[in-house]
């Protein structure tokens, strides 16, 4: 169990929360849509009443039956990117009282231009694409469903056929590129014309990773298990794998010149051969090292995060603290252990104790 995952939960949807709040309108208006996350129940949700900008809300109206699927794919995203960062400086939360100021950190983030705004936009992308395939694939949509481009394929002489339900990842692809993907001209000054590529790059990169780690599963037929025949679909991977993908392409990410010429290229000159692929996640800036708390741009800091002293990676106290050193609490345990079945019919067991340390960042 994952004690560093727990929480995170509820403050996820103080996260909706604050970006509903920091951006009401505008460009960034494309990023409402995460507050859809929090709202209530989904068959009580509305298009008119959601989070979106204009050109979302219209689509939405379009299509109202995604909206569900709208919902899981922030969700999910969102998920993702904490559950990937929660060892690290950076770990994908907003800092204190972020719904109150302007650009707080998920804010910061999202404009920034970094290896962490790439890593957002992309794992953004990509759960919006896999909320609305397994939607497609569960049957809940009249204009998609399993791939039917598959059936009747498959090998005889190996003894295999398409059969099932391939999960359609073409119609979560479109619709992801559909919902989120601003185009460039439709933009206000301010914001730069080279930021918007790579944001768009990113968003394609997402996409790209769950088209990527699609899979092929089997069902054996034949006397007594056989296998004689199988039954083979497409299926995409777990948000969970699609996240390490992404997380990969994002310590491998590149960066891009910021003066935009025909197309982007790489700020390193001596690289601009290396071609850039539709997979990779590209940044501009440099990112802050995100040790000490900036309150004008909503970094947090590490101060008073657990940290493990044992480690030599990214969650060890030495690197998460920055080298300021951590503070150490005993924390007490009490559970159940020991349990024993008594016939009949009841369980006993005894309360154990247990201390462990605890570090903390100073
Ligand atoms: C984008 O620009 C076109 C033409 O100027 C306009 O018709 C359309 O409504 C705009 N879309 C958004 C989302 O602003
Ligand atoms: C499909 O619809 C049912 C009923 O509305 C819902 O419970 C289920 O979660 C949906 N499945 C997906 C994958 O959207
Ligand atoms: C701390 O790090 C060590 C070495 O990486 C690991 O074996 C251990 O499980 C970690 N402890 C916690 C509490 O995560």
């Amino acid at each position: 169990m994952d004690r560093a995952l727990l929480p995170a939960l509820p403050r996820l949807c103080a996260l909706c929360a604050a970006l509903l709040a920091l951006f009401p309108c505008g460009a960034h208006g494309n990023w409402m849509w995460l507050g859809v996350a929090s709202l209530g129940a989904p068959e009580k949700l509305g298009c008119a009443d959601s989070p979106l900008n204009s050109r979302q809300k219209e689509l939405c109206r379009r299509k109202p039956y995604l909206l569900p699927s709208i919902r899981e794919g922030a969700r999910l995203g969102i998920q993702e990117c904490r559950s990937q960062f929660r060892h690290e400086r950076w770990n994908c939360a907003a800092g204190p009282g972020a719904a109150l100021r302007p650009g707080s950190l998920f804010g910061y983030e999202l404009s920034s231009g970094t290896k962490e705004t790439a890593f957002i936009y992309a794992v953004m992308a990509a759960g919006l694409v896999h909320s609305v395939t397994r939607s497609c694939s569960a049957g809940n949509m009249t204009e998609c469903s399993c791939d039917t481009t598959l059936q009747n394929g498959g090998s005889t002489s190996e003894g295999w056929h398409w059969g099932g339900c391939s999960d359609d990842v073409q119609y979560g692809m479109w619709f992801s590129r559909k919902f989120l993907d601003l185009p460039i001209k439709n933009t206000t000054e301010k914001d730069s014309k080279v930021l918007l590529a790579v944001n768009l790059h990113n968003n394609e990169a997402g996409r790209q990773a769950v088209a990527k780690l699609m899979s092929v599963d089997c069902r054996c037929h034949g006397v007594s298990g056989s296998c004689a025949v199988k039954t083979c679909w497409k299926t995409m991977s777990s948000f969970e794998k699609i996240g390490h993908l992404l997380k990969d392409k994002y310590e491998n990410s590149i960066q891009i010149s910021d003066k935009i010429k025909r197309k982007m290229r790489r700020k390193e000159k001596d690289q601009r051969k290396i071609p850039i692929r539709k997979d990779d996640l590209l940044y501009i800036n440099k990112s802050p090292n995100y040790c000490v708390e900036d309150k004008k741009l909503g970094i947090p800091g590490t101060q008073g995060r657990e940290c493990n002293r044992t480690s030599e990676g990214a969650d060890g106290c030495n690197l998460l603290c920055c080298g300021r050193g951590y503070n150490t609490h005993v924390v007490r345990h009490v559970e159940r252990c020991e349990c024993k079945f008594i016939w009949c019919c009841y369980v006993r067991c005894r309360r154990c104790e247990s201390m462990t340390d605890v570090h903390t960042c100073k």
